[in-house]
């Protein structure tokens, strides 16, 4: 039997476990200890630092793993590339994944290969920081170079706002540096792809709902995005410099763009897929369990050719609950009966849960994916779905 390991333990890896499972694969949880479900789910579990490369290239010999795996977070990303590397198994290589979880060192790999991208500059000090803000044209953007879910990252209109906003991101970050960019006012959205062997298997764009905090956070995926058609050619062509530009030959791949009229910049890159419900949607498109073909991509087993290919693609959405003012969830009830396009519809909270106003992924309060014969056919759909939630919020003082 052929052993899979699993960076991470939370829910967020669980369809990943099961995925597996259903392969005839044995798996095994690599994480932290703590009340996580993966420990439960998978067949076996070790308790170590997924962020720590050495601890896991070990857990993973001595698990004697056939693949290493993990999805929709960075944090097991670096070991997981690392750790392949060195036990010679399928995924993204060291190089891939050191570039990947580093803002500064993806944006020089950017610049190198060509890749469309905001202009940038790596501030160590306020002398660089005073010297890049007579260079690049506001608005711009602060980033702590090794964080993600936009913590340490900032808009800043005015250089009043960067003197403001720097020591803040400087307070995320372990380096002792960071980056302003230009902010490039557009349109946000997102590609997820999958490498095979160093060639793309597919690559798909989806739209992006976004709610407007310190920065814009995603809460919502759609495809197909009609707001993208006369520029597909060009995202291909820019995922394509990305992935050249990054190394990524055997990995799940995420990227985050903006369109600012004809023209779309590559936000950043990453080699896994993404979260928000992303594997579901590419799933769902193209007919497959995307999660099992994580696995199989892991374990070196083939794809599934429905990914990528031809054949009828199945429009979706989803959409992230999240609430606007803070308080006491005092009722939650869902009138909705099961129906086969509503592909999830769950919460995160419950009746007594004290509730923060959204700023980011963690403070969701549910999602919703729905499938439909068109994008308009899933928005109307929600827009029932939705109607039929009650969501009640009490202040609290
Ligand atoms: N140069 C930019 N111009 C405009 N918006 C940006 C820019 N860089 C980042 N953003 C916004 O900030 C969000 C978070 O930045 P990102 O670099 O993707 O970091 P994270 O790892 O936190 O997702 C992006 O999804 C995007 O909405
Ligand atoms: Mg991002």
């Amino acid at each position: 039997m052929k052993t899979l390991m699993i960076l991470g333990a939370s829910y967020s890896q669980i369809p990943l476990i099961r995925a597996a499972q259903r392969l005839g694969i044995r798996t095994v949880a690599a994480s932290i200890p703590g009340d996580y479900p993966g420990f439960q789910a998978a067949d076996d579990y070790v308790y170590a630092n997924i962020v720590d490369a050495d601890a896991i290239t070990e857990a993973a010999r001595a698990a004697g793993a056939d693949g290493i795996a993990t999805c929709c977070m960075d944090t097991g990303l670096f070991a997981q590339g690392t750790a392949c590397s060195r036990l010679g198994l399928i995924g993204p290589s060291h190089e891939a994944v050191r570039l990947c979880t580093n803002k500064s060192l993806m944006k020089e790999a950017f610049v190198a290969r060509g890749v469309q991208t905001a202009r940038f500059r790596k501030i160590h000090s306020e002398a660089e920081l005073e010297a890049a803000m007579r260079e690049l044209p506001f608005p711009l953007i602060l980033k702590a170079v090794d964080q993600m879910g936009s913590r340490g990252i900032y808009r800043c209109n005015t250089p009043e706002e960067v003197w403001a906003n720097y020591p803040k991101t400087m307070s995320f970050t372990q380096k002792d540096y960071c980056l302003l960019e230009e902010f490039i006012e557009g349109i946000l959205f997102g590609v997820e792809a999958m490498v095979k062997d160093g060639k793309p298997v597919f690559i798909l764009p989806d739209g992006t709902s976004v709610f407007q905090g310190f920065t814009p956070t995603p809460v919502g995926h759609y495809v197909p995005a009609p707001e993208l058609a006369d520029v597909t050619d060009q995202i291909i062509q820019q995922v394509e410099l990305v992935i050249d530009a990054l190394g990524f030959d055997n990995c799940p791949v995420n990227c985050d763009f903006i369109r600012r009229g004809d023209k779309v910049y590559v936000v950043e890159a990453t080699a896994r897929a993404g979260a928000t419900c992303l594997a579901e949607l590419v799933g769902t498109y193209y007919g497959v369990d995307y999660y099992e073909q994580i696995v199989r991509l892991a374990m070196g087993l083939p794809l599934d050719p429905k990914l990528g290919g031809e054949g009828e693609h199945t429009p979706n959405l989803s959409h992230i609950m999240i609430s606007r003012q803070s308080g006491l969830l005092t009722a939650l009830n869902n009138d909705n009966p099961p129906a086969a396009d509503i592909l999830d519809l769950s919460f995160n909270v419950s009746v007594g849960d004290e509730i923060r106003s959204y700023t980011n992924g963690r403070d969701r309060l549910g999602q919703i994916i729905i499938k439909g014969s068109s994008l308009e056919a899933c928005r109307t759909r929600l827009a029932q779905v939705l109607e039929l939630i009650t969501i009640e919020i009490a202040p609290q003082n």
